[in-house]
Order: structure tokens, then sequence, then C-alpha cells
């Protein structure tokens, strides 16, 4: 049978240190269940990364979920594919099944930031269904409320690292080298999705699907409004004052 034990001597040094590091100052955070609801570019991709960080949690982003299945042609890509280029939502079923496989990751252990799922009611209740078996319950979602009129400039000029879902901007964060990710140096690309027309009928998928979203947890009190046209900092103090 083969083994799936990972021979520590073969992991640089460095590497060892930074989980261990990352561990220590991991332990004492409490569990976090939130969920990030806003429209195209309102920025929830880019506040995830840095709450992910501050509060040990992971991070699942259905958009990128399903971006990887239809590159990798995967039967889950494929039935996505014509929804996602028209700007359409993919089917509840669809979402749900990935969201439920991606929460039991290890690395989910101290709770999970839901980035752009829930987007319908349907799907919220079933969330509901699947939380309530694992006793866990959500404690607060972020409304990224911003004017339809900011999205177009943000959406045209977003430029993105693909294996991480890293996001850039050509004027509101450039890369430090104009088309290529910080961190890996690897070449940035732009999604299909993010044209003028395209953005109209994701905007339109918003308001008329996934507002009705925020109202369902507005009933429970759990909803905390966040002024995202406000600059990339000012939207992150926010954040951060929201779940201190
Ligand atoms: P998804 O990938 O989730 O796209 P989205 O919700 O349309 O959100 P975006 O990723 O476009 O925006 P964002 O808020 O993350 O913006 P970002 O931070 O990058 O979904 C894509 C498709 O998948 C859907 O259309 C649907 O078909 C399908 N799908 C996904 N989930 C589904 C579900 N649950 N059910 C059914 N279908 C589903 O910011 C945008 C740009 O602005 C960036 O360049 C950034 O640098 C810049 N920026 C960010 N914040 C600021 C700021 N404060 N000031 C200035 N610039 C900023």
């Amino acid at each position: 049978m083969a083994s799936s034990s990972v021979n520590l001597e073969e992991i640089p040094s460095e590497s060892l240190m930074n989980e261990l590091l990352r561990r220590m100052k991991c332990a004492p955070k409490p569990e976090k269940h939130l969920i990030l609801i806003g429209p195209p570019g309102s920025g929830k991709g880019t506040q995830s990364p840095i709450i992910k960080d501050e509060h040990c949690l992971c991070h699942l982003a259905t958009g990128d979920m399903l971006r990887a299945a239809v590159s990798a042609k995967t039967p889950l890509g494929i039935k996505a594919k014509e929804s996602m280029d028209k700007g359409e939502l993919v089917s509840d079923d669809l979402v749900v099944g990935i969201i439920d496989e991606a929460m039991k990751k290890p690395s989910c252990k101290k709770g999970f930031i839901l980035d752009g799922f829930p987007r319908t009611v349907a799907q919220a209740q079933k969330l509901d269904e699947m939380l309530e078996r694992q006793g866990v319950k959500i404690g607060k979602v972020l409304d990224f409320a911003i004017d339809d009129a900011v999205l177009e400039e943000r959406i045209s000029g977003r430029w993105i690292h693909p294996a991480s879902g890293r996001s850039y901007h050509t004027k509101f964060a450039p890369p430090r080298v104009p088309g290529v990710d910080d961190v890996t140096g690897e070449p940035l690309i732009q999604r299909k999705d993010d044209t003028a027309a395209v953005l109209k009928s994701r905007l339109e998928s918003f308001h008329r699907q996934t507002q009705p979203v925020i109202n369902y947890y507005s009933k429970k009190g759990i909803v905390a409004t966040l002024h995202a046209e406000k600059p990339l900092s000012d939207v992150t103090d926010e954040v951060r004052k929201v779940l201190s």
C-alpha cells in the first residue's frame, strides 16, 4: 500500500518554521463563520485573503471553484460554463454540492469565509440545513454595499492570478510589474465575463436573485453593511471593526 506520509526532512526549514508560526498564531483564534455578499466588483475577493490571514479561516469562493472546474473541463465545469459566460447563475444544486464538499477541508477548522455563496434564497436555506447538521451558525454577513455606477471601471481594470485568485487593478491595485503576479511571478489574466455587456447581466442577476439573500439574513440580525465604494484600505478598516 502506498504511504501518504510526508518526509519532513525534504521540506525546507523556512517553510516548516513559517507553518509552525502560523499554527501558533492561529491556535488561540476563536472560530468564525462568515458570508461576503455584494455585486460583481464590490471587493469581496480583494478583502477575503486579508480576513482569511487575520482570522485563520478558509476562503471558499464559488466563482473561483467554478472557473477551475471550467478550465479543467470537468463534468461540473462543462455544465457551468454556458451560464457563467452569459453572466447568469449556475444551478443551485451544482454550487451547494461543491460548497458542502469544500467545507470539509482541514483548512476550514477555524471556520470559513463564503465568498459568492449563497446567491439565492434557496442556496441560503440549503446552507442553513448543512450547517445545522454540523452544529455551526453563521456569525456575520458582510454586505458590500456599492452603487452600480462604480463597478464598470473596477471590472474592466481587473487582472487576476488564476491559481491563487489574487486580484489586481490597473489603477486601484496595480501589481509591482504590469501583467505579473507579485507573489509567484506568473502571468495575470482578464476574466472572460469581465466585459461591460456581461457585467450588465451579472448585475441584473445580483439585484433580482441575490439582494433578497441580504434581507433573509437581515431578519436574523447578523448583517453588517460596509461602504464598499471607499478606497481599499478604508474598506479593510471597516471589516476589521465589524469582526473585532
Ligand atoms: P464570482 O467569481 O463570484 O464573481 P462576482 O460575484 O461577480 O464577483 P467578482 O469576483 O466579480 O467581484 P469581487 O467582489 O470579488 O471583486 P474584486 O475584489 O475582485 O462569480 C462568477 C460567476 O460564477 C457568476 O456570474 C455565476 O455564473 C457563477 N457563480 C458563482 N457563485 C455562484 C453561486 N453561488 N450560485 C450560482 N452561480 C454562481 O474587485 C474587483 C476589482 O476592483 C479588482 O480589480 C480590485 O483590485 C478592485 N477593487 C476592489 N476593492 C476596491 C476598492 N475598495 N477601491 C478600488 N478598487 C477596488
